[in-house]
């Protein structure tokens, strides 16, 4: 269901995240993102493995423009990334950190989902509505004027997807998404993932089981660059692969 006016108009197909030549360094270090390309279309549900360290948080913060390439080019919806496109972007993506903690800032919950849609000029009562029905949909509606702080590391987790929502984004960017959630949480989220109307997800998580289910391509970074680009179902097979790349399986 649609409650904020917003639509991009994307073809299926069409390129909705380009990335050109990324160089990422953090200061005084060597470079972490090493002239990184990928292309992501609008349908594509896709996956970014890696090992620890590899650099996945570190792209996926250069996509929502938290951190500014040493040189490349970062394309959102045809729009150059740059601060003065900021604003623009920022209101196609919906980022979740991979710490829940850095999302969740107002003194309750409620008002932490209805504070994105209020600032887009939803009327209050139609935000609390939707709101309540997110709350609900990830099993928090009995602590809805709690604060973050008072919820478990899972609740959290739960409460930030849910403030991310809200705001109906079409690119969805998420960041070790199941982490501090138990089996049934993580069903419960790929199932709410795999509703979503959004035309681009792009998902960090090394639960690489849980990504085939919820994906459907799977990018993989070693080294600063996109080393694997290609259907995530035959790539889990391939276990050695996946082990030569600091990947490997049921561990
Ligand atoms: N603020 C920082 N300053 C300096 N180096 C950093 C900083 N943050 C991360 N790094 C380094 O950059 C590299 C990539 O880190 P990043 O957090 O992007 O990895 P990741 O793939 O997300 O790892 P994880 O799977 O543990 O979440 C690591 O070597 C890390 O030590
Ligand atoms: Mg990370």
């Amino acid at each position: 269901m649609k409650f904020l006016t917003f639509d991009p108009q994307i073809s299926p197909g069409n390129p909705v995240v380009e990335v050109q030549n990324l160089v990422y360094a953090y200061t005084n270090q060597e470079p972490v993102l090493q002239k990184l390309s990928f292309t992501l279309n609008a349908g594509d549900r896709v996956a970014l493995m890696g090992a620890t360290g590899s650099g996945k948080s570190t792209l996926l913060e250069n996509l929502i423009g938290l951190k500014q390439p040493r040189s490349g080019k970062i394309f959102i919806n045809g729009i150059p990334l740059a601060p003065k496109t900021l604003p623009q972007v920022r209101r196609y993506i919906g980022f979740a950190f991979q710490d829940a903690n850095d999302q969740l800032f107002m003194p309750t919950i409620l008002e932490d989902i209805t504070f994105g849609p209020r600032n887009y000029g939803v009327p209050p009562a139609v935000a609390i509505d939707r709101a309540r029905q997110l709350l609900a949909d990830f099993g928090l509606e009995a602590y809805a004027n709690r604060s973050a702080h008072e919820l478990s590391g899972g609740q959290r987790r739960l409460a930030a997807l849910a403030a991310i929502l809200a705001l109906e984004p079409t690119i969805l960017i998420l960041d070790e998404p199941t982490n501090g959630l138990d089996p049934a949480w993580r069903r419960h989220l790929a199932q709410v993932l795999l509703k979503l109307p959004v035309q681009v997800m792009l998902i960090a998580s090394h639960e690489l089981h849980w990504l085939g289910k919820v994906t459907q391509r799977a990018l993989v970074l070693s080294g600063g660059r996109i080393q694997v680009d290609r259907d995530i179902q035959p790539l889990l097979q391939e276990k050695d692969t996946l082990d030569q790349l600091g990947l490997p399986v049921d561990w």
